[in-house]
């Protein structure tokens, strides 16, 4: 993976068809998406299950692009190694998971992947000063974490033109995630994000049988965020 500012679409797979994944990655990818974006719940940190680290396995083979994977579990430290081997490219803790985000993102690095550290609302962007030398990528919750299909909150976006300047030159990238549709993209990416994760914003009306919605989808977020970068 290089590193650039270029607008990234990252599907999340959790508005996908749960029974099949293959065929649905296959078609965001076919359909022009950048990074294939996998949501891991556990039902503790945030209120709601979805997979882990063999479904991730499982996937793996099916993903051309990059597998960005969001780590929405507590604790962390434990599973890193798991998801490490079932072949993730980027993997993501969350700040508020626990006490030693410091350790966690060494950890991640340890195994050769590359470090995410995503911050809730409700979490000031200070927080991860001290550690932004350790990640290459920033993800800005703007829903709560836990469901698809909430809506964006605006508030989110002064921190992410505040997570732009504190990073500077460094080659972090700043994903967003949460309520991404062609409304709300342009808002990100002209405060300094590159990294759109959207779920229902590009499931949404299509299928395996109908994936030229998903590229519609795609193009339309893909349009407005560049025009506003
Ligand atoms: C929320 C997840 C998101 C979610 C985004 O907890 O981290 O990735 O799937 O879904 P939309 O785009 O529908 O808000
Ligand atoms: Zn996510």
């Amino acid at each position: 993976m290089t590193f650039d500012r270029k607008i990234k679409i990252a599907p999340s797979i959790l508005s996908a068809d749960f029974a099949n994944f293959g065929q649905e990655i296959q078609a965001i990818e076919d359909q022009g998406c950048d990074w294939v974006h996998v949501d891991v719940m556990d039902g503790h940190f945030v209120p709601n299950l979805t997979f882990g680290p063999a479904t991730c396995k499982a996937i793996r083979p099916h993903i051309k692009t990059v597998m960005d994977v969001h780590l929405m579990i507590a604790p962390v430290d434990p599973y890193i190694e798991a998801f490490a081997e079932a072949g993730a490219d980027i993997i993501t803790a969350h700040i508020e998971a626990g006490p030693h985000i410091h350790r966690t993102l060494q950890a991640i690095r340890a195994t050769g992947k590359q470090a995410g550290l995503a911050i809730n609302p409700g979490t000031p962007a200070e927080a991860l000063i001290p550690v932004l030398d350790l990640v290459d990528l920033v993800c800005v919750m703007t829903v709560n974490p836990g469901f698809g299909g909430q809506k964006f909150i605006h508030s989110q976006i002064d921190k992410v033109r505040s997570l732009r300047s504190m990073i500077g030159d460094r080659p972090v990238h700043i994903e967003i995630d949460g309520g991404i549709t062609p409304e709300t993209a342009p808002l990100v990416t002209a405060a300094g994000a590159d990294v759109l994760v959207a779920g229902s914003g590009v499931f949404s009306g299509g299928s395996v049988a109908k994936p030229e919605v998903y590229g519609k989808n795609i193009a339309a977020i893909r349009a407005a965020a560049e025009a506003a970068q």
